[in-house]
């Protein structure tokens, strides 16, 4: 099939190549000409294990460009997929001028009397259907263009992102239109995963309730540390037992200091706005952003009630800035939220992190923050070090070593990565989230 990509960005790109991959014939277009330049010279723009591999591979079979041109690019796809950002705007709702700027465009760009299967991949709100439709007329002015349009969702996860593309639990398609539905079903046929075939409203519906969803369960077992702390109970003992239970599942009931992302934080205040939208108080998901923002914020205040609210002779050594594993992503991260919080008391940072240094950078600048070069730096006197990202290499430190390196032996660790009983018996002053301080993880 020839396949139009529209935004070339974590989904976009990795769905581009994968297309590919399969034996499609794609062409990706940005309208950032730095990102399009790089991409074709097999620099990445962005941290995904496998992905630079597989652009060459794909890019070498000729089976894959990238470019800025949109009139080409329209021309080429007969299934054109839009997975340009939906960022929050001012109010928390999705903003959708990216999605409906490529809508326009899409009609502006389509020959007469052609046919394209249009396909949001973008998270958009229930109900943005009708309005990309509207936008694909407009673009097309006076010109009678065939078109129907579908919704996509995706669900791949940042870090995991090729192998989620050819592995996906479901592949969710809407359409009103069966010629839409049985094109893209073809399209996934030979994957091992069930296809979802629905309305366009569910299939947009679906994404925001399954990532809600899942905000809700770290908001839920966040909630739970709470009381782990309160009653000398451990999380990951109550998380354990939880999650054996097949109808909960195991899987996001890790406490910590709250989720973060491009996506939940911004898909959960998405759907609860649509939600007043049609006039529906959701109050359970406005529950579930308050406890997220709590618990960050009660992380932050077990620093202050060790040392004060004036942090300014301090050294605080971090390990993590990627909103979470896998990833060179800081948007909307949590560990960047926190940095800024103990920078602004006064704090003298050094930061690592394995992949999100450079996208760091560009967040806190320089002002009071050094960037090392490995975990191992970053304990060199230090009065306390955080763990903010819950990278695996950060729990298989050699902290028996790293520790005598620190002025005091202090360690906050906001994704439970460590365990206390091991800390203990090194003499360490630990901080976990909702742990018992002699809670043994050995077994
Ligand atoms: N990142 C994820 O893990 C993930 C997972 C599932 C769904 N999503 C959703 O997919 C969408 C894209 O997310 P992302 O993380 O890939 O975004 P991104 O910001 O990484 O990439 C978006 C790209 O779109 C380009 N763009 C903007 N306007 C354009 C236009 N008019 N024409 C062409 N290109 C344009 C930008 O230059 C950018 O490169 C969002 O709706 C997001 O919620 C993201």
């Amino acid at each position: 099939m020839k396949i139009t990509i529209i935004g070339t960005g974590y989904v976009g790109l990795v769905s581009g190549a994968v297309f590919a991959d399969w034996g499609h014939n794609v062409v990706c277009l940005d309208v950032d000409k730095k990102k399009v330049d790089n991409i074709n010279n097999g620099i990445m723009p962005i941290y995904e294990e496998g992905l630079e591999e597989l652009v060459k591979k794909v890019s070498g079979e000729k089976r894959f460009i990238a470019t800025t041109d949109y009139r080409s690019a329209v021309e080429h796809g007969e299934l054109i997929f839009i997975c340009v950002g939906t960022p929050s705007n001012q109010a928390g709702a999705a903003n959708l001028d990216y999605v409906f700027s490529a809508s326009e465009s899409i009609g502006k760009y389509t020959p007469e009397d052609d046919y394209k299967v249009v396909i949001t991949k973008s998270t958009v709100p229930v109900g943005t259907h009708n309005k990309v439709r509207e936008h694909i007329k407009i673009g097309a002015g006076d010109k009678k263009i065939k078109f129907d349009v579908a919704s996509n969702p995706e669900f791949l996860r940042e870090g995991t992102s090729i192998y989620d593309a050819n592995n996906t639990d479901r592949v969710v398609i809407g359409s009103d239109s069966e010629k839409a539905l049985s094109v893209l079903e073809d399209l996934y046929k030979h994957l091992d995963s069930p296809i979802v075939k629905t309305d366009l409203a569910s299939a947009e519906l679906i994404k925001y309730a399954a990532n809600s969803f899942l905000a809700t369960k770290i908001s839920f077992i966040n909630e739970i540390s709470q009381i782990c702390e309160r009653t000398g109970a451990d999380v990951k003992s109550v998380a354990l037992g939880m999650g054996l239970d097949q109808r909960i599942g195991s899987r996001f009931l890790n406490a910590g200091i709250g989720y973060g992302g491009s996506c939940f934080p911004k898909d959960v205040e998405a759907l609860y706005r649509t939600s007043s939208e049609y006039f529906y108080d959701f109050r359970l998901l406005r529950g579930v952003m308050d406890a997220n923002e709590r618990q960050r914020d009660y992380f932050v205040d077990k620093v202050f009630r060790k040392y004060g609210s004036n942090l300014s002779e301090l050294n605080f050594g971090v390990l993590g800035s990627a909103f979470k594993n896998g990833t060179d992503d800081t948007r909307k991260s949590v560990a960047i939220a926190v940095i800024r919080v103990l920078r602004g008391a006064g704090a003298n940072i050094k930061l690592y992190d394995p992949a999100a240094l450079e996208n760091s950078k560009k967040e806190l600048g320089d002002d009071n923050i050094e960037y090392m070069n490995s975990s191992e730096e970053v304990f060199d006197k230090s009065d306390s070090v955080f763990i903010l990202t819950e990278w695996p290499e950060f729990a298989n430190l050699d902290y028996k070593d790293l520790v005598e390196k620190m002025n005091s032996k202090v360690i906050f660790d906001g994704r439970n990565l460590l365990d206390p009983l091991e800390m203990k018996k090194l003499g360490v002053e630990y901080y976990g989230v909702g742990r018992k301080e002699d809670a043994d993880d050995t077994h």
